[in-house]
């Protein structure tokens, strides 16, 4: 579509796009760049996740608490900027963008994502999120694990990046190694094989919901994979211009 008449339709009809996967399927990379390419905001509820695990740490709280995580959750003085190329992300006055990355992170977010009460929190504020992006005459590319699922079921549109399983391996070592050697895919196999399993006792987002698109990148490159949810997210606006008319 022409890039004028949808900027049009997306300040007149606003657009949540809602982009679940695991590990290591380019959600990221597809997310930043879909909402760049629309011009909209971008959430990484990822970070979210993230920050509260770290927030907890700063303050001392145990992970396995779950009550006071939960409640911790409340106080969190989270601020994140939604502009896709340089999200940045703080923790009350301190910038948390890096040090939310670091392994020490990585290891007790299981603790989090998997508190039911935490998860209720999180889909309750990235819910509201979406929704005010989208009510501004604006929206928003929300990824995650159970954005089509439980935070926006009815985002306008939504989708399933996966990947097979020695593709996201790939990935994921050259994301941390700078190539992808079989000895160093060794190493990072069990890492990745472990977050899949945690991440799947919390939600179930390796299978689409009915109504949710299922693009495969095991095989497509970045650009092919940003281009067919553009696609869909046009389609979806013409869809929606024409039954508004
Ligand atoms: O996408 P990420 O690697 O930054 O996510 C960090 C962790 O948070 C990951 O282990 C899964 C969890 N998560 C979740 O449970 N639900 C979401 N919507 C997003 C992330």
């Amino acid at each position: 579509m022409d890039p004028a008449r949808r900027a049009e339709l997306i300040s007149r009809l606003g657009t949540t796009v809602a982009i679940d996967g695991p590990a290591g399927s380019g959600k990221s990379t597809v997310s930043r760049r879909v909402a760049e390419q629309l011009g909209i905001g971008y959430l990484d509820t990822g970070a979210m996740y993230r920050s509260l695990t770290w927030f907890a740490l700063d303050r001392g709280v145990d992970l396995e608490d779950r009550r006071a995580v939960a409640a911790l959750a409340d106080e969190l003085p989270l601020r994140m900027d939604s502009h896709p190329r340089d999200a940045h992300v703080w923790v009350g006055q301190r910038e948390v963008t890096g040090e939310i990355r670091q392994p020490r992170i990585a290891l007790g977010i299981p603790h989090v994502s998997t508190n039911l009460d935490v998860r209720h929190w999180m889909a309750r504020d990235q819910r509201r999120r979406m929704m005010e992006a989208r009510a501004t005459g604006s929206g928003m590319v929300a990824e995650g694990r159970d954005i089509t699922t439980v935070v926006c079921p009815d985002a306008d549109v939504r989708v399933l990046l996966v990947a097979d399983a020695e593709a996201r391996l790939r990935r994921r070592t050259l994301e941390l190694f700078g190539d992808d050697t079989p000895e160093h895919v060794e190493q990072v196999r069990a890492q990745v094989e472990e977050r899949d399993r945690a991440d799947s006792t919390v939600s179930e987002f390796l299978e689409p919901a009915p109504g949710v698109h299922v693009i495969d990148s095991s095989t497509l490159g970045i650009d092919e994979v940003v281009q067919a949810v553009i696609d869909l997210v046009d389609a979806d606006l013409l869809r929606r211009a024409e039954t508004d008319a």
